[in-house]
C-alpha cells in the first residue's frame, strides 16, 4: 500500500472511487477547494495504482482538526489502513498546532465503532445530517 498526498489532477479517478465506496454524492470542485486549502491534510491510499483509500479533513478555528472524508474499499478494510490515514491527518494537523480532532459518523455505524476503538466519544448527534434523512454522531478525541 501506498499512502501519497491527493493531487488535483487525480480528481477524476478520486470521484470514481468516492462513488463507488461512499453514499453520499459531493461536487468534485468540493476536493479540490479542501486540497487547496490544506494540501497536507488530504491523503489518498493507493494499491496495485489503484485508489483504494481517501482521508481529508479542514483546519478550524479553536485548534480543531475536523475529518471530512475517511473511506476504505472494502476490500482493503480491517487491514489497519483506515487507522493509517486517520493518523496521517492527525499528525499533520498537530504540525498545523490542532489540539482536538472532531467528525462525524452515521448513527449505528461500523465507523462508530471504529471511532470509539480509537479513543474517539460521541459528543452530539445532528438529526438527519445525511442526505437519505440519517441521523449522524459527531465524535471527538484530543490529536
Ligand atoms: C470505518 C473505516 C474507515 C475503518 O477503516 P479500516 O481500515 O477498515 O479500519 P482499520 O483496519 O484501520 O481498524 C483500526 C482498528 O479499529 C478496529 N475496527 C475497525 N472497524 C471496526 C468495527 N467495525 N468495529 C470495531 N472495531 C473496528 C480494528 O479492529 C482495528 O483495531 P486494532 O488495530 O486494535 O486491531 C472503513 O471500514 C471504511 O471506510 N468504512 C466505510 C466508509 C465509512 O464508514 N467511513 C467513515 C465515515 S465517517
Amino acid at each position: 500500500m501506498k499512502y501519497l498526498l491527493f493531487q488535483p489532477e487525480e480528481l477524476d479517478e478520486l470521484m470514481r472511487f468516492l462513488t463507488a465506496n461512499l453514499d453520499e454524492s459531493y461536487k468534485p470542485e468540493v476536493f479540490l477547494k479542501i486540497q487547496s486549502q490544506w494540501p497536507d491534510g488530504f491523503a489518498i491510499a493507493r494499491r496495485g495504482g489503484i485508489i483504494v483509500g481517501a482521508a481529508c479533513g479542514a483546519l478550524l478555528p479553536g485548534n480543531k482538526l475536523r475529518v471530512l472524508i475517511l473511506v476504505l474499499a472494502p476490500e482493503v478494510q480491517r487491514q489497519g489502513h483506515g487507522r493509517k490515514l486517520l493518523e496521517m491527518l492527525m499528525a499533520a494537523g498537530r504540525k498545523r498546532g490542532c489540539k482536538r480532532v472532531a467528525l462525524e459518523a452515521r448513527v449505528d455505524s461500523a465507523a462508530v465503532k471504529f471511532y470509539r476503538h480509537l479513543g474517539f466519544s460521541s459528543v452530539d448527534l445532528l438529526p438527519c445530517y445525511y442526505q437519505d434523512g440519517g441521523d449522524a454522531v459527531v465524535m471527538e478525541r484530543l490529536v
